[in-house]
């Protein structure tokens, strides 16, 4: 990448969009450019960014993901494409304007077709020399990260989980219809594979559920196991790995107990009429019923051996905000990718290519809570 690198963010000015941009003018020397299908929006926020920091740093423009034309308009001159917009349905048209303008891409996205779409892309995206990181985030994006850290603790790493609480105050948010209707759409391919004798297995009724104690303000809660493609690569990147997995807790009872079966259902018999209502339904759910404490929390618990002898260890990673702990890792990755050793031509999930010693350091420096716990087994 250049000396100050420019950085365009598709969807500059949604939730995530906006913290990754202010964190990115914090603690980086690349130029910004708020990107998305609303003029006003992005001049509006860019303005704003543009007091708090150097006004030269940052631009604004306007961006569709389904508009190949508009795309290879904006990404002239650019270095890396934050992807923070609900556009995993573009993603063949961001990527393919992306190796056109032989920049760098990143995306946050949760999505399977998404991966297929770059999957088939891997020989371009290598004969280029480009960099792509995908699953880019907290969840997607940080989980398989956690892992490979514990893996770094001990000598053999046999079993780690890695479970979450995400509580937020939705009634205060405003996201698009995209967003929503993206998360919709992905219950219809909801798997809960886990990590069980060094296989994938999907997790039987009956012993899905975990009890974990995430301490303080959320104590102890249920989690269900939500398969992560990142997750999958885990066993042959570390062979004494036998027992693994991403567990979730739920939003809220109605949304839990009401929306999420009755979408998973709508969206199974119509995908495509379905996902619509539903997603309404959900947004409804969410502002009418989230109730305190709020906060985001990923909690690690791993054991394995070192030095002959049985050994655990836990790694808490919080925040208050769900999006700050999104953006946030994506600013530790983009760190690395602009330090040049950590940046690698191919196609990459962020929880692999990131170094995660340096991810840690880099993310306490952005005030995210990061606590770790070393034991002795008895
Ligand atoms: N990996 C993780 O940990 C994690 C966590 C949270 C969210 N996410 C993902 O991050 C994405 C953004 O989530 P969010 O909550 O920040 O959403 P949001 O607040 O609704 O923001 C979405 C942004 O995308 C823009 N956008 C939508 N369609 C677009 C298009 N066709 N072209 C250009 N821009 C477009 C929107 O602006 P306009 O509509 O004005 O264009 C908006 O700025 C979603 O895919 C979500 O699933 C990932």
């Amino acid at each position: 990448m250049a000396d100050s690198p420019q950085v365009l963010i598709l969807g500059g000015y949604g939730n995530t969009g906006r913290i990754i941009a202010d964190l990115l003018l914090t603690f980086t020397d690349v130029s910004v450019t708020i990107a998305g299908r609303n003029a006003s929006k992005a001049e509006q926020y860019a303005l704003e960014l543009g007091r708090k920091f150097t006004p030269t740093r940052v631009t604004w423009k306007v961006a569709d993901a389904a508009d190949a034309i508009s795309l290879d308009r904006v990404l002239l001159g650019v270095n890396l494409v934050i992807v923070a917009s609900s556009t995993s349905s573009n993603t063949h048209n961001v990527a393919r304007a992306v190796l056109r303008a032989e920049c760098d891409y990143l995306d946050i996205n949760y999505a399977r077709a998404k991966l297929k779409i770059l999957e088939d892309l891997r020989g371009e995206i290598e004969t280029a020399g480009r960099c792509f990181v995908t699953d880019g985030g907290f969840h997607p994006g940080l989980p398989a990260a956690m892992i490979r850290a514990a893996a770094e603790q001990m000598d053999e790493l046999i079993e780690a989980k890695v479970s979450s609480v995400i509580s937020i105050n939705w009634s205060k948010l405003f996201f698009s219809n995209e967003t929503m209707l993206e998360f919709v759409q992905e219950l219809a391919d909801f798997s809960t594979k886990e990590l069980i004798n060094g296989e994938w297995q999907e997790a039987g009724w009956g012993k899905m559920v975990r009890h974990v104690d995430f301490g303080g303000k959320f104590g102890l809660r249920n989690v269900y196991p939500m398969w992560l493609e990142e997750l999958s690569a885990l066993p042959e990147l570390i062979p004494s790995l036998k027992s693994s997995g991403f567990y979730v807790g739920g939003f809220n009872w109605f949304v839990d107990y009401f929306i999420m079966p009755l979408g998973w259902m709508w969206t199974r018999i119509a995908p495509i009429y379905g996902a619509r209502p539903v997603s309404k339904m959900l947004v409804w759910g969410l502002k009418k019923f989230s109730t305190p404490p709020y906060g985001t929390v990923l909690h690690l618990q791993s054991s394995g051996i070192s030095n002959g002898k049985k050994c655990n260890y836990e790694l808490r990673i919080a925040h208050e905000s769900g999006y700050y702990l999104t953006a946030a890792p994506v600013v530790a990755c983009v760190i690395q990718l602009l330090k040049g050793a950590g940046r690698k031509p191919g196609l990459w999930f962020q929880a692999h290519l990131m170094n995660p010693q340096q991810m840690l350091t880099d993310l306490k420096k952005m005030e995210i809570v990061i606590e770790s716990h070393e034991s002795d087994s008895i």
